[in-house]
């Protein structure tokens, strides 16, 4: 049998598929994906994931801001986030967290709109998923700040340690891995696939970039997870379908699916 991957976190609504989206959309059955989460990055973004959603069953949406944008986050906005999530395919909050690589907000915005919008995903009782980029430290602190009783969510693309993994898992997280994990270079990630637990792990694309080897370079496409997945069979000793089983099994568990 064929296997059928979750693709925890995509953005199908990037205008790199602005040619093609409905087509290739349609196609990902066939190419093996049977669901597919697609987060917001801001108000527009996560209001055309909730239109994917409601268009496509197995496509689900999470709303939220990006530390990127946080600069431009108010009152107001956070109530348009708290109208969108009640829709039903909207499943999460996220993307959110801090970004110290770009610092496209200032890193005291980044932290106060991270915070508030846990405590949004809190308010609704859904996972959020969370956006890291040199930030872990921080990211670690106000997570585990905010921790409360029915903590749970995602660590998308997961680039910190194994032991930061660890301290995730204990708050409730599953980590994700995307395309980073396929290249040469890229010790930690493998070293997180290889200690991690698989009832602990995800996968994803965060299509359209972090495209995996062999198409690096390429515009990255929800059907890609498979090398994602392929590469985690090889360091974890099993074979694809345990990786597919496991990680879709995951996705629904967290989710509640
Ligand atoms: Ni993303």
């Amino acid at each position: 049998m064929e296997n059928k991957f979750v693709d925890s976190h995509a953005h199908l609504d990037d205008e790199r598929f602005n040619e093609d989206r409905e087509e290739l959309i349609n196609s990902l059955y066939e190419n093996g994906i049977e669901t597919v989460l697609n987060p917001g990055a801001d108000l527009n973004t996560s209001k055309a994931a909730v239109e994917l959603a409601d268009k496509y069953s197995f496509i689900y949406a999470a709303v939220g801001c990006h530390p990127h944008d946080s600069k431009f986050m108010n009152d107001e906005t956070m109530n348009i986030f708290r109208e969108l999530a009640k829709n039903k395919k909207v499943i999460g909050i996220g993307e959110i967290g801090l970004d110290y690589y770009y610092d496209n907000s200032d890193r005291d915005t980044q932290r106060i709109w991270f915070r508030e919008q846990i405590r949004l995903a809190k308010e609704l009782d859904i996972p959020y998923i969370v956006h890291d980029r040199d930030a872990h430290e921080d990211v670690f602190k106000i997570m585990k700040e905010e921790h409360y009783s029915g903590t749970r969510g995602i660590l998308h693309c997961y680039s910190s340690s194994v032991e930061m993994a660890r301290e995730f898992v204990k708050l409730g997280f599953y980590i994700s891995l995307g395309g980073p994990v396929t290249f040469k270079k890229a010790k930690t990630p493998k070293l997180v696939a290889k200690e991690i637990p698989l009832d602990r792990l995800l996968i994803e694309t965060d299509c359209p970039y972090l495209t995996p080897e062999p198409f690096r370079g390429k515009r990255n496409e929800p059907k890609y997870v498979k090398y994602v997945a392929e590469e985690i069979a090889a360091i974890k000793e099993v074979s694809i379908d345990v990786i597919a089983e496991k990680t879709s099994e995951n996705f629904r568990k967290l989710f509640c699916l």
